[in-house]
């Protein structure tokens, strides 16, 4: 299939281009969109057969449930059997934003989008383009990253199209993503809110509204078993294999350095993905992928998957990765690196 691409101007979207890509998806397209976290492959989320579309473009395990997007915080009660007293403080805070929340699903919602669980999880983006497409369509819209499973989530549309050209139905371009880490998602059905993806909505964010939240164990790289099914995959993962060097602060740029030069010493050709003040203490031939300065963490985020990316087309042996701290929007970064590294991690 050809793809069509739409050129949205971020600040002044052409309202018939948004009226043209929601008729696709009334009529069980695949579309890919902005939000303010990464890039959407979305679909119509009542319509099991156009859900099903998405799976089959991203090569995506059936088992692993999609978001449903919607473009009002009063849609959600349509979705949800129940909405638990700490989804509705969350939502309160943080919505629109990259916060998703599980919840008890309404037998509406197929099986396609929560592989077969009786949860759905379900966010409003703060993305005005993708609200207004979701209120043209007048449907919740199931949409996953919109990349091939298992790589980098996409934060622009060219990283879109090179994962899913001639797979979907349309695009539509509006830049590069504010954000540039996936939502955080919590699941609102225990006793205690528990944290299956850190993200957009920082932990200290959720504990301020909250009080009290569990994590999710597998976000430790423990070897139980995910409450979230997407967390057991291998994600966000660049060609070749990455170590992720995780030290005391001090100490990372030195360990990484000495990394590095024994893989140069043992005639590799060696990428990074490193901070700017690391990159420039490093050798001239390793090939680094700047991911902005560890001043700030923001930065780094928006910043992350273009760093993973850019190994695409740059013929590397290996990738050695600097790890940051966990504070804010680091335990995100943490997070996505730990798994792009397949837990491949140094420490010292
Ligand atoms: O920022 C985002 O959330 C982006 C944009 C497009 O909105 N979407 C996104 O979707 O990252 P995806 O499919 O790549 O990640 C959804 C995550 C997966 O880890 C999935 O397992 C989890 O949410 N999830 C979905 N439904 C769930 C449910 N009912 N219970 C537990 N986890 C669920
Ligand atoms: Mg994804």
């Amino acid at each position: 299939m050809r793809t069509k691409y739409y050129k949205l101007n971020a600040a002044n979207p052409d309202p018939a281009v948004l009226a043209e890509a929601a008729a696709l998806l009334r009529q069980g397209g695949l579309v890919a969109f902005p939000t303010e976290t990464v890039y959407g492959l979305g679909a119509n989320g009542l319509d099991a057969q156009a859900v099903t579309g998405i799976f089959a473009a991203k090569g995506r395990p059936s088992d692993n449930p999609l978001i449903l997007h919607v473009d009002s915080a009063d849609k959600l009660s349509a979705l949800a059997a129940a909405i638990p007293s700490s989804a509705q403080a969350l939502i309160d805070k943080y919505w629109p934003g990259p916060l998703t929340v599980v919840v008890a699903r309404q037998p509406i919602v197929p099986d396609a989008v929560t592989g077969g669980l009786n949860t759905v999880a379900v966010r409003l983006p703060d993305s005005f383009i993708a609200r207004e497409l979701i209120r043209l369509a007048g449907v919740p819209i199931a949409a996953p990253s919109a990349n091939t499973s298992g790589r980098p989530s996409p934060t622009t549309a060219a990283a879109v199209l090179s994962d899913l050209d001639g797979k979907i139905d349309a695009i539509i371009d509006a830049g590069r993503c504010k954000i540039g880490v996936e939502s955080t998602v919590v699941d609102c059905t225990t006793p205690v809110p528990t944290l299956l993806r850190p993200g957009g909505v920082t932990y200290e964010m959720l504990l301020s509204v909250l009080g009290e939240i569990e994590v999710d164990p597998a976000l430790a790289g423990s070897a139980a078993v995910p409450k979230s099914p997407g967390m057991k995959y291998i994600h966000y993962a660049p060609a070749a294999p990455m170590f992720l060097v995780e030290a005391e602060p001090q100490q990372t740029a030195s360990v990484l350095r000495r990394e590095v030069a024994q893989a140069v010493a043992a005639g590799k050709t060696v990428g990074a993905v490193v901070s700017a003040e690391l990159a420039a203490t490093l050798p001239r031939r390793v090939i680094a992928a700047v991911y902005g300065s560890r001043a700030d963490t923001g930065v780094i985020a928006a910043n992350l998957y273009t760093a993973l990316r850019s190994f695409d087309d740059r013929v590397v042996d290996v990738i050695y990765a600097e790890g940051i701290a966990e504070q804010g929007l680091g335990l995100a970064v943490m997070n996505r690196l730990r798994k792009a590294a397949g837990y491949r991690i140094i420490r010292e």
